[in-house]
């Protein structure tokens, strides 16, 4: 029998060490090694599997032939966007996010939207009959879906094999285990070669893998922080899982650009793709509502607006509360700390709240200027009108910055009806849009003549 061995792993960056330490050396994190079995003595699989001569030499850059890289469409246009144009052959995607989110919706959705395309679905978390009760919700079933229920590696990668299907889906990483590793699945060293298992299998056979893994809030449970260096491509359901729409975010992309934003709603069938999410952010109320301003943002390559909310009122106890949903506190303290020192507005000893709807997090600072207007306009409950928006960064000596792409902001806002925005005089915007009018301010005070005239 082989000898055991064991060894400590990071549940954070995945970093291995042979004893025991209180904060991982790697990345710094404390409290977050745990000790894994792994193999000793004859281990095939993998050293076996690199002996394998592959056939290949170096070869000059130059000579190398180049064809674009083929890349399939999965029949949504907010995925195939989120992708780069669609999804890569012999790519490996993650999808992570908290469970329940909705990943193994979407993952079930692709089949069902691609009918021409053979797609294996391996299943390690729910029985097949219950991936036929959610196909039925879902409105659709397919012959060329086929459910494979199983957790050992080795037999999915055969399978796989014999199948060659179009698309592969792997629901989840943490339950799938592979012979060659004695650790339970889940942990970090099954983890690592699951994905590496299918990584070689991907780029073997050029079939595309969607692989799904959770992440806990605490990230507590190894999961897809270790396989980010894996795989191809990573994306990520972000914000809470109890409203109706779900962020789905590349943060990770070998064939596009990443922080592109895709939204979904969840809806009684399945994940509805939501292509103008501005009309989703920005609720349709009148005029009349104080603490309220309207954010130009861009996530990624696409312009959107956002509606950030504040609410100013007395400290009830002696030190004031400062707290932001979807925005970096720090950030918050430093405007409310510019408003009071470069415009004299007096906030030292009030409690401020500040929200950005609809649970996206925003860490552009052009949003900087739409917070101290929802701050100053809940401070003196002075309603902002509503087809006003703003685009700005807030410099520390109180001066309005430009901020990259001002005129993609202005289109998006004139499109959804906007009247006026506000951005900095030092942005090069020469010709006035149709439509919308482009207020340049310099300042706050010069912002707070205009806006609270
Ligand atoms: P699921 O895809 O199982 O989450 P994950 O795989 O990320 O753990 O999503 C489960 C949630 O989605 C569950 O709370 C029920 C809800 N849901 C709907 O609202 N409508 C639907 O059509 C489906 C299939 C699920
Ligand atoms: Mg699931």
């Amino acid at each position: 029998m082989a000898k055991l061995k064991t060894s400590w792993f990071c549940t954070d960056c995945g970093n291995e060490s042979p004893k025991w330490m209180g904060r991982c050396p790697a990345c710094g994190a404390w409290n977050t090694m745990v000790e894994e079995t792994v193999a000793t003595g004859k281990k095939e699989g993998p050293k076996s599997a690199a002996a394998v001569s592959s056939g290949r030499s170096p070869e000059p850059l130059s000579g190398i032939s180049f064809t674009a890289e083929q890349r399939i469409s999965l029949n949504n246009a907010e995925l195939d966007r989120l992708l780069g144009g669609g999804m890569v052959q012999g790519s490996l995607v993650l999808i992570g996010g908290e469970p329940g989110i909705g990943k193994s919706t979407l993952s079930l959705q692709i089949p069902l939207a691609c009918p021409d395309l053979k797609t294996l679905y391996v299943t390690g978390e729910e029985s097949a009959k219950q991936v036929k009760l959610r196909a039925d919700r879902l409105g659709g079933a397919t012959e060329n879906c086929l459910i494979y229920s199983e957790t050992l590696m080795e037999n999915i990668i055969d399978q796989a094999k014999a199948i060659r299907p179009d698309l592969m889906v792997v629901d989840s990483v943490q339950t799938m285990f592979s012979q060659n590793v004695e650790s339970s699945p889940g942990s970090v060293s099954q983890i690592k070669e699951t994905a590496a298992m299918l990584l070689r299998l991907a780029k073997e056979t050029g079939i595309p893998v969607i692989l799904i893994g959770h992440i806990t809030k605490e990230g507590s449970i190894a999961g897809p922080k270790i396989l980010e260096h894996i795989v191809d491509v990573v994306l990520q359901f972000e914000g809470e899982n109890r409203g109706t729409y779900r962020l789905l975010r590349a943060i990770k992309n070998r064939f596009g650009s990443t922080s592109e934003l895709a939204v979904f709603e969840m809806t009684g069938r399945g994940l509805r793709e939501v292509t103008n999410p501005s009309e989703m952010l920005i609720p349709m109320h009148g005029d009349g509502l104080s603490g309220v301003a309207v954010s130009a943002t861009m996530d990624g390559t696409r312009p959107f607006l956002i509606e950030v909310q504040a609410l100013v009122s007395s400290a009830v106890y002696g030190t004031p509360q400062r707290s932001a949903t979807g925005f970096d506190v720090r950030r918050l303290n430093m405007l409310l700390a510019v408003l009071e020192r470069r415009a004299g507005f007096k906030l030292g000893m009030k409690d401020v709240f500040l929200n950005m709807a609809g649970g996206l997090k925003v860490t552009e600072p052009a949003c900087d200027l739409a917070v101290i207007c929802a701050v100053l306009s809940s401070n003196f409950d002075f309603a902002i009108p509503s087809d006003v928006c703003f685009a700005g960064e807030v410099g520390l000596s109180g001066e309005i910055r430009p901020v990259s792409q001002t005129e993609r902001r202005v289109t998006e806002a004139a499109r959804l009806g906007f009247k006026k925005i506000f951005v900095s005089t030092y942005s090069g915007m020469d010709q006035q849009p149709d439509g919308i009018e482009v207020i340049k301010v310099a300042d706050i005070p010069s912002l707070c003549r205009v806006l609270f005239k």
